[in-house]
Protein backbone atom coordinates (compact mmCIF):
# COMPACT_ATOMS: atom_id res chain seq x y z
CA UNK A 1 0.00 0.00 0.00
CA UNK A 2 1.23 3.89 -0.91
CA UNK A 3 -1.23 6.19 -0.72
CA UNK A 4 -1.13 9.53 0.64
CA UNK A 5 1.28 10.21 4.15
CA UNK A 6 2.19 12.65 6.53
CA UNK A 7 4.55 13.63 8.56
CA UNK A 8 4.34 15.54 11.90
CA UNK A 9 8.10 16.84 12.86
CA UNK A 10 9.11 16.76 9.30
CA UNK A 11 11.78 19.62 9.64
CA UNK A 12 13.73 17.35 12.68
CA UNK A 13 16.38 14.78 11.75
CA UNK A 14 14.28 12.04 11.81
CA UNK A 15 11.15 13.26 10.62
CA UNK A 16 12.78 14.45 7.32
CA UNK A 17 14.08 11.01 6.66
CA UNK A 18 10.74 9.62 7.27
CA UNK A 19 9.55 12.05 4.19
CA UNK A 20 12.53 11.11 1.78
CA UNK A 21 11.78 7.57 2.71
CA UNK A 22 7.99 7.59 2.10
CA UNK A 23 8.55 9.57 -1.33
CA UNK A 24 11.33 7.08 -2.20
CA UNK A 25 8.37 3.85 -1.30
CA UNK A 26 6.53 5.70 -3.83
CA UNK A 27 3.82 7.22 -1.55
CA UNK A 28 2.54 10.98 -1.77
CA UNK A 29 4.62 12.67 1.44
CA UNK A 30 3.26 15.97 3.16
CA UNK A 31 5.39 17.46 6.02
CA UNK A 32 4.37 19.89 8.65
CA UNK A 33 6.70 21.46 11.56
CA UNK A 34 6.99 24.23 13.94
CA UNK A 35 9.25 25.76 11.91
CA UNK A 36 7.89 25.53 8.28
CA UNK A 37 10.32 25.86 5.12
CA UNK A 38 11.32 23.34 2.19
CA UNK A 39 7.77 23.14 1.41
CA UNK A 40 6.43 22.07 4.73
CA UNK A 41 3.30 23.37 6.17
CA UNK A 42 3.15 25.38 9.64
CA UNK A 43 1.83 23.33 12.75
CA UNK A 44 1.98 24.26 16.34
CA UNK A 45 1.02 20.57 17.52
CA UNK A 46 0.52 22.00 20.79
CA UNK A 47 -2.87 23.28 18.73
CA UNK A 48 -5.67 20.91 18.49
CA UNK A 49 -7.43 22.99 15.99
CA UNK A 50 -4.30 23.47 13.89
CA UNK A 51 -3.61 19.46 14.29
CA UNK A 52 -7.17 18.96 13.22
CA UNK A 53 -7.11 21.32 10.16
CA UNK A 54 -3.65 19.60 8.71
CA UNK A 55 -5.34 16.38 9.30
CA UNK A 56 -8.30 17.05 7.21
CA UNK A 57 -6.10 19.11 4.58
CA UNK A 58 -4.28 15.61 3.75
CA UNK A 59 -6.57 13.41 4.42
CA UNK A 60 -4.06 10.51 5.23
CA UNK A 61 -3.09 6.54 4.78
CA UNK A 62 -0.30 7.01 6.99
CA UNK A 63 0.40 9.30 9.71
CA UNK A 64 4.30 9.39 11.73
CA UNK A 65 4.68 11.57 14.50
CA UNK A 66 7.91 12.49 15.31
CA UNK A 67 7.45 15.85 16.36
CA UNK A 68 9.21 16.06 19.91
CA UNK A 69 11.31 18.26 22.55
CA UNK A 70 13.96 17.28 25.55
CA UNK A 71 14.93 18.57 28.46
CA UNK A 72 18.16 17.30 30.61
CA UNK A 73 18.30 18.29 33.99
CA UNK A 74 17.52 16.93 37.66
CA UNK A 75 14.11 16.32 39.23
CA UNK A 76 14.83 18.44 41.86
CA UNK A 77 15.58 21.14 39.39
CA UNK A 78 13.25 20.70 36.79
CA UNK A 79 10.70 23.49 36.59
CA UNK A 80 6.93 22.90 36.04
CA UNK A 81 6.77 25.40 32.87
CA UNK A 82 9.61 22.74 31.29
CA UNK A 83 8.01 19.70 32.68
CA UNK A 84 4.82 21.14 30.46
CA UNK A 85 6.42 22.03 27.50
CA UNK A 86 8.15 18.31 27.14
CA UNK A 87 4.82 17.25 27.96
CA UNK A 88 2.67 19.39 25.45
CA UNK A 89 4.84 18.46 22.26
CA UNK A 90 5.74 14.86 22.68
CA UNK A 91 2.49 13.93 24.53
CA UNK A 92 -0.20 16.17 24.57
CA UNK A 93 0.21 16.37 20.80
CA UNK A 94 0.45 12.74 19.91
CA UNK A 95 -3.09 12.93 21.37
CA UNK A 96 -4.19 15.38 19.45
CA UNK A 97 -2.59 13.78 16.11
CA UNK A 98 -3.85 10.25 17.08
CA UNK A 99 -7.77 12.50 17.33
CA UNK A 100 -7.57 14.01 14.31
CA UNK A 101 -5.95 11.48 12.09
CA UNK A 102 -8.66 8.57 13.28
CA UNK A 103 -11.46 10.96 12.53
CA UNK A 104 -10.23 11.46 8.86
CA UNK A 105 -8.87 7.65 8.81
CA UNK A 106 -12.33 6.25 10.02
CA UNK A 107 -14.09 8.42 7.49
CA UNK A 108 -12.36 7.61 4.79
CA UNK A 109 -12.73 3.67 4.90
CA UNK A 110 -9.49 2.86 3.30
CA UNK A 111 -8.22 2.10 6.91
CA UNK A 112 -4.60 3.21 7.56
CA UNK A 113 -1.75 3.37 10.09
CA UNK A 114 -0.10 5.75 12.37
CA UNK A 115 3.44 5.32 13.76
CA UNK A 116 4.50 7.17 16.78
CA UNK A 117 8.47 8.36 17.79
CA UNK A 118 8.77 7.21 21.22
CA UNK A 119 12.25 6.66 22.60
CA UNK A 120 14.72 3.77 24.40
CA UNK A 121 14.15 6.53 27.27
CA UNK A 122 10.28 5.51 27.37
CA UNK A 123 10.77 2.07 27.60
CA UNK A 124 13.71 2.20 30.57
CA UNK A 125 13.48 5.63 32.61
CA UNK A 126 17.41 7.05 32.51
CA UNK A 127 18.93 9.95 35.36
CA UNK A 128 18.09 13.44 34.76
CA UNK A 129 15.37 13.25 32.05
CA UNK A 130 11.73 12.67 33.79
CA UNK A 131 9.54 14.85 32.06
CA UNK A 132 11.50 13.28 28.41
CA UNK A 133 10.85 10.18 29.63
CA UNK A 134 7.65 10.05 31.57
CA UNK A 135 6.04 11.51 28.18
CA UNK A 136 7.76 8.29 26.34
CA UNK A 137 6.40 6.49 28.37
CA UNK A 138 2.67 8.17 27.81
CA UNK A 139 2.99 7.95 24.39
CA UNK A 140 3.25 4.22 24.81
CA UNK A 141 0.24 3.71 26.43
CA UNK A 142 -1.37 5.96 24.14
CA UNK A 143 -0.42 4.02 21.02
CA UNK A 144 -1.55 0.98 22.64
CA UNK A 145 -5.09 2.22 24.00
CA UNK A 146 -5.59 3.67 20.11
CA UNK A 147 -4.65 0.71 17.86
CA UNK A 148 -7.12 -1.56 20.53
CA UNK A 149 -9.84 0.92 19.39
CA UNK A 150 -8.88 1.43 15.94
CA UNK A 151 -8.78 -2.46 15.03
CA UNK A 152 -12.13 -2.68 13.63
CA UNK A 153 -11.20 0.51 11.33
CA UNK A 154 -8.28 -1.55 9.68
CA UNK A 155 -6.19 1.29 11.00
CA UNK A 156 -2.97 -0.36 12.67
CA UNK A 157 -1.24 2.16 15.42
CA UNK A 158 2.53 1.44 16.43
CA UNK A 159 5.28 3.06 18.56
CA UNK A 160 9.06 3.12 17.72
CA UNK A 161 12.16 3.46 20.11
CA UNK A 162 15.07 4.72 18.47
CA UNK A 163 17.91 4.44 21.04
CA UNK A 164 20.78 7.57 19.61
CA UNK A 165 20.18 8.50 16.55
CA UNK A 166 22.29 11.65 14.94
CA UNK A 167 20.18 14.42 15.00
CA UNK A 168 19.98 17.84 15.65
CA UNK A 169 17.97 16.87 18.83
CA UNK A 170 20.79 14.22 20.34
CA UNK A 171 23.16 17.30 19.10
CA UNK A 172 21.71 19.61 21.55
CA UNK A 173 21.30 16.98 24.29
CA UNK A 174 25.14 15.95 23.69
CA UNK A 175 26.00 20.21 23.73
CA UNK A 176 24.13 20.39 27.09
CA UNK A 177 25.64 17.47 28.76
CA UNK A 178 29.25 18.50 28.12
CA UNK A 179 28.20 22.34 29.23
CA UNK A 180 27.17 20.14 32.69
CA UNK A 181 29.86 17.85 33.26
CA UNK A 182 32.58 20.50 31.86
CA UNK A 183 33.57 17.78 29.33
CA UNK A 184 34.38 17.83 25.69
CA UNK A 185 31.12 17.63 23.20
CA UNK A 186 33.18 15.00 20.90
CA UNK A 187 33.82 12.97 24.62
CA UNK A 188 29.91 13.05 25.70
CA UNK A 189 29.12 11.79 21.91
CA UNK A 190 31.91 8.64 22.05
CA UNK A 191 29.40 8.07 25.44
CA UNK A 192 26.37 8.31 24.27
CA UNK A 193 27.40 5.90 21.45
CA UNK A 194 27.83 3.55 23.56
CA UNK A 195 24.29 3.04 25.98
CA UNK A 196 23.55 -0.32 26.98
CA UNK A 197 25.42 -3.22 24.17
CA UNK A 198 24.73 -0.42 21.67
CA UNK A 199 28.45 1.01 20.26
CA UNK A 200 27.45 3.87 17.90
CA UNK A 201 25.16 6.23 17.10
CA UNK A 202 21.86 5.30 14.78
CA UNK A 203 21.69 7.39 11.28
CA UNK A 204 18.27 8.57 10.71
CA UNK A 205 17.26 6.73 7.63
CA UNK A 206 17.76 3.36 9.74
CA UNK A 207 14.59 4.73 11.92
CA UNK A 208 13.07 6.33 9.12
CA UNK A 209 12.94 3.25 7.07
CA UNK A 210 11.25 1.24 9.74
CA UNK A 211 8.31 3.83 10.63
CA UNK A 212 7.91 3.57 6.56
CA UNK A 213 7.91 -0.09 6.76
CA UNK A 214 5.80 -0.50 9.86
CA UNK A 215 2.99 1.87 8.01
CA UNK A 216 3.36 -0.70 4.77
CA UNK A 217 1.46 -3.95 3.75
CA UNK A 218 4.46 -6.00 5.13
CA UNK A 219 3.84 -5.47 8.59
CA UNK A 220 -0.51 -5.95 7.82
CA UNK A 221 -0.18 -8.01 10.88
CA UNK A 222 1.48 -5.03 13.34
CA UNK A 223 -0.74 -3.57 15.44
CA UNK A 224 0.24 -1.81 19.36
CA UNK A 225 3.72 -2.94 19.19
CA UNK A 226 6.62 -0.48 20.39
CA UNK A 227 9.85 -1.68 18.06
CA UNK A 228 13.11 -0.57 19.02
CA UNK A 229 15.46 1.03 16.70
CA UNK A 230 18.65 1.06 19.13
CA UNK A 231 21.25 -1.01 17.90
CA UNK A 232 21.55 -2.62 21.24
CA UNK A 233 20.78 0.58 23.55
CA UNK A 234 18.41 -1.92 25.54
CA UNK A 235 20.70 -4.49 25.48
CA UNK A 236 23.15 -4.89 28.60
N1 LIG B 1 17.59 11.73 18.16
C1 LIG B 1 17.48 10.76 19.04
O1 LIG B 1 18.49 10.23 19.53
C2 LIG B 1 16.11 10.26 19.45
C3 LIG B 1 16.06 9.11 20.24
C4 LIG B 1 14.83 8.61 20.63
C5 LIG B 1 13.66 9.24 20.26
N2 LIG B 1 13.72 10.36 19.49
C6 LIG B 1 12.44 11.00 19.14
O2 LIG B 1 12.28 11.05 17.75
C7 LIG B 1 11.51 12.21 17.39
C8 LIG B 1 12.29 13.01 16.36
O3 LIG B 1 13.47 13.44 16.98
P1 LIG B 1 14.72 14.07 16.21
O4 LIG B 1 15.92 13.50 16.85
O5 LIG B 1 14.52 14.01 14.76
O6 LIG B 1 14.60 15.58 16.77
P2 LIG B 1 14.70 16.97 16.03
O7 LIG B 1 14.86 17.97 17.14
O8 LIG B 1 15.71 16.92 14.94
O9 LIG B 1 13.24 17.10 15.37
C9 LIG B 1 12.10 17.35 16.14
C10 LIG B 1 11.20 18.24 15.28
O10 LIG B 1 9.99 18.48 16.05
C11 LIG B 1 9.60 19.81 15.75
N3 LIG B 1 8.74 20.35 16.79
C12 LIG B 1 9.07 20.69 18.07
N4 LIG B 1 8.02 21.25 18.68
C13 LIG B 1 7.00 21.25 17.78
C14 LIG B 1 5.67 21.73 17.82
N5 LIG B 1 5.17 22.32 18.92
N6 LIG B 1 4.90 21.57 16.73
C15 LIG B 1 5.40 20.99 15.58
N7 LIG B 1 6.66 20.54 15.49
C16 LIG B 1 7.45 20.68 16.58
C17 LIG B 1 10.92 20.59 15.71
O11 LIG B 1 10.77 21.84 15.02
C18 LIG B 1 11.82 19.62 14.98
O12 LIG B 1 11.85 19.84 13.59
C19 LIG B 1 11.27 12.98 18.70
O13 LIG B 1 10.01 12.66 19.21
C20 LIG B 1 12.35 12.45 19.61
O14 LIG B 1 11.99 12.55 20.97
C21 LIG B 1 14.92 10.89 19.07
Amino acid sequence: MAGRAAVIGAGGGIGRACLATFADAGWEATGADLHAGDGLHPLDVTDPEAVDGFARQVDADALVYAAGTVATMPVAETDPAVWRRVLAVNLDGAAHAAAAFARTMIAGGRGGAMVFLSSAAGVRGEANASAYCASKAGLIGLVESVAAELVPHRIRVNAVAPGNVDTPMLREVARGIARAEGRSEAEVWAGLARTGAADRILAPGEVARVCVALCGDAFSGVTGATVPVDAGYLLS
